[in-house]
């Protein structure tokens, strides 16, 4: 059965197809010919991922699934959030908004944070959302060259390690992504 994940973000598409049954065929924006960069104009990040299921339900007129992410810092009241993606300008680099995030915080030792997944399913035309959060703190530099994103200064809780520091599969069994996906298959009872 086709389970389409609606969005263009390859790690992400790699990261839940691992997670996956083999009852399932993972599609992506692309498999369905869909080229946009949905606009994520919600200011929560429930918001942005109800917003990009619901942009291929109405376009594409098919149920989907959508996630967004973000990650927040205690310390910055809980920036960059739903602004994760953008955090150092309209570029999305990953290597600017950790640099900002780095810069931010300095030797502050108070480094708490989250990432925090917000999945929306929509099923003819009827919206679930399911959340995942992983808590951690920010590493004081960068380590590591594994994952994408903040993974190479996020060290998530019982770790000495970075996200990009682990094995796919060791992510993939803690991450925010993984805790609301799994809470999404429990929904479809797989
Ligand atoms: P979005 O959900 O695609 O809008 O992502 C928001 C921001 O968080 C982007 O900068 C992503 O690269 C980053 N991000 C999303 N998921 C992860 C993750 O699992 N690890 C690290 N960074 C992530």
């Amino acid at each position: 059965m086709d389970l389409i994940f609606a969005t263009g973000n390859e790690h992400k598409i790699r990261e839940i197809s691992k997670m996956l049954s083999n009852r399932f065929n993972l599609l992506g924006l692309k498999d369905i010919q869909c080229f946009v960069d949905i606009p994520e104009t919600s200011n929560t990040i429930q918001g942005n991922a109800i917003l990009k299921a619901q942009y291929v339900y109405d376009n594409y007129g098919k149920n989907c699934f959508a996630e967004d992410t973000g990650l927040e810092i205690k310390a910055l009241d809980m920036r960059p959030g739903v602004f994760s993606a953008r955090y150092a300008g309209e570029a999305k680099s990953s290597e600017a908004n950790i640099a900002k995030v780095l810069e931010e915080l300095g030797s502050l030792e108070g480094r708490e944070a989250r990432f925090r997944t917000v999945i929306a399913y929509i099923l003819d035309g009827n919206i679930m959302t399911f959340e995942g959060i992983i808590e951690g703190h920010i590493a004081h530099q960068k380590m590591g060259t594994d994952g994408f994103g903040y993974d190479p200064i996020f060290i998530p809780e019982n770790e000495t390690r970075t996200f990009a520091q682990m094995s796919a599969k060791e992510k993939n069994e803690i991450s925010h992504r993984a805790r609301a996906f799994k809470k999404f298959m429990n929904h479809l009872n797989l």
